[in-house]
């Protein structure tokens, strides 16, 4: 694990990117990582299943990117078609799981339960957990967003012994995605500080995300308790992703 105040900046690629498109980036992406460029930092890079051994394969250890998965089964292996498992991504080189993305939540049936079993799964192999939480835009103008993100992340931790590599990712719902309503820094701070308050002393970090870019991103990352950015679109791109993580290196 990296020290504590390192921020961790990262970004999935959902259901994007060719093979050749991975291996560009990742090519792209360790010549830039020069030593001492994005030192305070822990990049970390989220590609499709697909693409997890080929991005593994351009990006040495010594560029100091993690490398994730964006899901992963609760069981080890089996019969469950369509599915991989946390030792077959960490196998493919993935040191970290991305669990109950709200887009997974909301598709593919990782409801509360269901995340609880995968965040178990990726602890159980020693794997670093990336859990997102999140509420949807009716909850929020009900006045519901803590007690709902709250609940989202008890239950997911529920009974661990050692959560101490978990991240939380806050991701609202409304804020993420082509139609998401980007947050702003006022919108984030309350969920952030309660779910520091509740499990800060049990956890590794809580991350922003959702319609973050090199515009906002630097007033999210100012918001207190929030020890790292979890981008999507605006991060597909290899040098936008640099220069993300460069302007998060300066701040
Ligand atoms: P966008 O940055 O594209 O809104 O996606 C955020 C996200 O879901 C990261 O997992």
């Amino acid at each position: 694990m990296p020290p504590p105040g390192t921020r961790w900046i990262g970004t999935s690629w959902k259901m994007t990117k060719s093979l050749a498109e991975a291996r560009r980036y990742a090519t792209a992406l360790t010549d830039a990582a020069r030593p001492g460029r994005w030192t305070g930092l822990q990049p970390f890079l989220i590609p499709p299943a697909t693409a997890l051994t080929t991005v593994r394969d351009a990006l040495p250890l010594s560029a100091g990117v993690l490398l994730g998965a964006q899901n992963a089964h609760w069981a080890d292996s089996g019969a469950w078609t369509g599915e991989v498992s946390v030792p077959q991504v960490a196998d493919a080189g993935a040191r970290l799981v991305e669990i109950g993305h709200s887009e997974r939540r909301e598709h593919f049936g990782d409801t509360d339960d269901v995340v609880h079993r995968k965040v178990r799964a990726v602890l159980r192999h020693g794997l670093v957990p990336l859990l997102c939480v999140g509420e949807p835009a009716s909850v929020r103008a009900a006045g519901g967003s803590v007690e709902h993100v709250l609940g989202q992340a008890r239950s997911a931790l529920a009974g661990l012994d050692d959560a101490s590599s978990v991240l939380v990712a806050y991701e609202p719902v409304w804020a993420i995605g082509e139609h998401g309503t980007p947050a702003r820094p006022d919108d984030v701070a309350g969920v952030v500080a309660a779910l520091a308050a509740e499990l800060g002393s049990r956890i590794q970090g809580v991350l922003y995300g959702g319609s973050v870019d090199r515009a906002n991103m630097h007033e999210l990352l100012a918001v207190d308790h929030v020890s790292g950015l979890f981008v999507g679109r605006a991060a597909w791109d290899v040098d936008a992703f640099v220069a993300i993580l460069d302007g998060a290196a300066e701040a």
